[in-house]
């Protein structure tokens, strides 16, 4: 047995030096005033016993970690109808690119690319009516904390400065690949970048995937192999394009977002977050890979 108490606590140690490395966010103005030496990391077993060090209590804004949620809800009300809308390869291109949907007719490469998330985002707006509460009320429930909620500042902010992301959707609605008005697409995948979470809440979230598709309340979510599905797109697509780096010093399914965080999991066993807001080139936070690298050498826990 781990004492993941004593691990998380050397991580800490050991990633001591790099955190306040990277670059904060800056293209949301409300994303760059956040403090780029904090750093927290937690791990929740698939029992439901969780192990934080640092800063794992305080919320910060989940951004891209929301796309996991989209695509779960979503496969689980649709199924393999949604592989028709949005592929499931890696990009190898930044994750707001517009060239690669150009050859590729309105299809996304996965929905882990900001454009594959319009795509889950407009879908679950069809099947539920209401996209951000599905993934807001889901991620309330499995984190067990009622209080996670949108950043209504950081919303204005992604709405005020996503012209890129505007144009990502209006581009697919050309090819039929958006079923809604874009500006409500928008608003929607927007207010689920926004939320805010703590290392602790993602941690718990992510649980679902550890526990093959069963939610913390013990109903199914997903099918086996349907969450096998989703950890194999996190593994292949989930850190930009950084993902071969990512499975060659991590080795486990990971989503990172550009406020820092990443959630990672480890089938069986846990799900895991850790946060540190400076980022590497491809976005993803520089004390988060290292940490990541260090708990699985440190545990020897992987997929492989
Ligand atoms: O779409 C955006 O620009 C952000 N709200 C999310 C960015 C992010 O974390 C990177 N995504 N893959």
């Amino acid at each position: 047995m781990h004492d993941f108490q004593a691990i998380l606590d050397e991580v800490m140690a050991a990633v001591r030096p790099v955190v306040g490395q990277g670059r904060v966010a800056n293209y949301i103005p409300a994303l760059a005033s956040v403090d780029p030496s904090r750093f927290g990391m937690a791990l929740a077993t698939v029992d439901g016993d969780v192990f934080g060090v640092g800063d794992w209590r305080m919320p910060f804004s989940v951004q891209s970690i929301s796309k996991v949620f989209a695509l779960a809800l979503t496969l689980s009300r649709d199924g393999d109808a949604i592989w028709r809308r949005v592929g499931k390869e890696p990009s190898g291109n930044p994750f707001n690119s517009l060239v690669q949907l150009e050859y590729e007719q309105g299809v996304p490469r996965n929905p882990f690319i900001n454009a594959g998330a319009l795509v889950m985002t407009d879908r679950l707006l069809s099947l539920t009516g209401d996209s951000r509460g599905a993934v807001r009320d889901f991620l309330r429930a499995e984190s067990g904390n009622p209080a996670v909620d949108f950043d209504a500042v950081v919303a204005a902010s992604e709405a005020e400065h996503g012209h890129r992301n505007a144009a990502l959707a209006h581009f697919m609605k050309s090819y039929g690949n958006i079923e809604n008005p874009v500006p409500l697409v928008l608003e929607h995948y927007f207010w689920q970048c926004s939320l805010s979470m703590s290392c602790a809440d993602l941690a718990r979230a992510c649980g679902f995937l550890a526990r093959h598709g069963r939610t913390a309340g013990g109903t199914r979510l997903l099918s086996r192999s349907q969450a096998k599905q989703v950890n194999a797109v996190m593994l292949t697509c989930g850190t930009y394009d950084a993902a071969g780096e990512f499975a060659y010093r991590v080795g486990l399914p990971c989503k990172s977002g550009v406020g820092g965080g990443i959630i990672a999991v480890i089938p069986n066993r846990c799900g895991l977050c850790v946060w540190g807001p400076g980022l590497d080139s491809h976005g993803n936070s520089v004390a988060g890979v290292e940490a990541l690298d260090r708990f699985t050498t440190l545990t020897g826990l992987s997929v492989f």
